[in-house]
């Protein structure tokens, strides 16, 4: 159906081979492929993390926050341009998302400014997002959060590898929460990972992950345990070997894949130059390294961002948005007011997400940008 499609999996035989390995191997559930995958990611992100893998991204936030001991009644600052999963692991602990707004038109992260502004006697944690790859201005943020006393949690979704002066981003706050569904950098279908270099937070992560339970399965199946207490209330937020194994394969990629898309976006850069379509993080630092997740454009004001949506997708161009605001949200609507992001709620009205992934080609994005431009000039 799609002549560019938004996104297309980075696999080959070594994905299929490594999720075969584990069909034949006799073990499906949390075992050795994942500890292997949990503690290669730990040696990926360095600065002494240590990682447990998860069923998803919402998983590690939600297991960030019970571990921080977030409850009814505290606040949890979060960005106002990001996905609803932030907002609803705040809700779920019974505290209350605060939203902060982004930085600028040009740098769509939230900053330890905005962050400020959003804190109360009430405020217990920050969630931060390094929207669309793009490092937030961490050093700040952790000042902030050390100051205020505040966990700081780092939404890494869209930045496996990103990084503010050589430190990898998942390293700076108390908790990295990573999200290795299929469009992400590191796909694996559904999977995620939990970074923290706080032993107790690992320890308690461990027990969230699967039931509160001091033992596991692959352990009473090696005859190490017979029994098994519940130490306290826990979840089943494990990954299997199946997407361990590919985790794996696909952690061997991430390096170039991440390289290759920065030249697939400085071509969109290159290709866009001199239009009336916006383009953001102009200003980046020479320090902060992004990962490029996804091409995000602004349209000039007042135009039509529907009809460019239909106008592509009639010539086979897939496009998305990211995101649409909260307050358009039937569960949020009444919580959040437009008004108290301005920025975040212009980027809303304007923002557009163009194909970005590492197997498109140099004609793919020219292709996009010359069917866009002939609409948008
Ligand atoms: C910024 C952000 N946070 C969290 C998530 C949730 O990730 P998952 O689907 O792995 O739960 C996503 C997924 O798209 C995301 O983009």
């Amino acid at each position: 159906m799609w002549k560019v499609q938004l996104f297309k999996l980075n696999f080959d035989s070594s994905e299929t081979d490594a999720a075969l390995n584990v069909l034949q191997s006799g073990w499906l559930t949390m075992g050795d492929v994942t500890k292997s995958f949990e503690s290669r990611f730990s040696s990926f992100i360095g600065n002494n993390v240590k990682s447990l893998a998860v069923s998803n991204c919402t998983a590690a936030l939600h297991m960030s926050l019970l571990a921080s001991g977030v409850k009814n009644g505290d606040e949890v600052i979060i960005p106002a341009l990001t996905f609803v999963a932030d907002a609803n692991v705040v809700k779920l602990c019974g505290a209350t998302p605060v939203l902060a707004d982004c930085t600028s038109l040009d740098d769509w992260n939230v900053s330890a400014e905005t962050i400020k502004r959003c804190i109360t006697s009430r405020t217990k944690a920050v969630i931060i997002v390094h929207y669309a790859g793009y490092p937030c201005d961490m050093q700040s943020i952790v000042d902030l959060c050390k100051s205020r006393k505040l966990i700081l949690i780092e939404d890494t979704a869209h930045a496996p590898g990103a990084s503010v002066n050589g430190r990898l981003c998942g390293s700076w706050g108390d908790f990295g929460c990573f999200s290795f569904f299929s469009n992400k950098n590191l796909s694996v279908g559904e999977g995620g990972m939990v970074t923290t270099t706080n032993e107790n937070f690992y320890n308690h992560l461990q027990k969230l992950r699967s039931h509160g339970m001091n033992a596991l399965t692959l352990e009473r199946h090696k005859g190490r345990a017979i029994t098994y207490d519940v130490l306290e209330p826990g979840l089943n937020y494990r990954m299997d070997e199946i997407r361990a194994a590919i985790g794996l394969a696909q952690l061997e990629k991430l390096t170039s894949a991440n390289i290759k898309r920065r030249t697939l976006t400085d071509r969109y850069i290159a290709n866009l130059k001199g239009s009336t379509i916006t383009l953001p993080f102009t200003t980046i630092s020479e320090t902060d390294k992004s990962v490029y997740h996804i091409m995000p454009i602004l349209l000039p004001e007042g135009f039509d961002r529907i009809s460019v949506i239909n106008h592509l997708k009639k010539i086979g161009i897939q496009t998305s948005i990211h995101y649409p605001p909260f307050w358009e949200f039937k569960a949020y609507n009444e919580s959040f007011k437009k008004s108290d992001c301005p920025i975040v709620a212009e980027i809303c009205e304007r923002e557009l997400t163009l194909p970005l992934f590492p197997t498109m080609t140099f004609e793919e994005v020219d292709f996009v940008t010359s069917s866009l431009l002939s609409i948008v000039q």
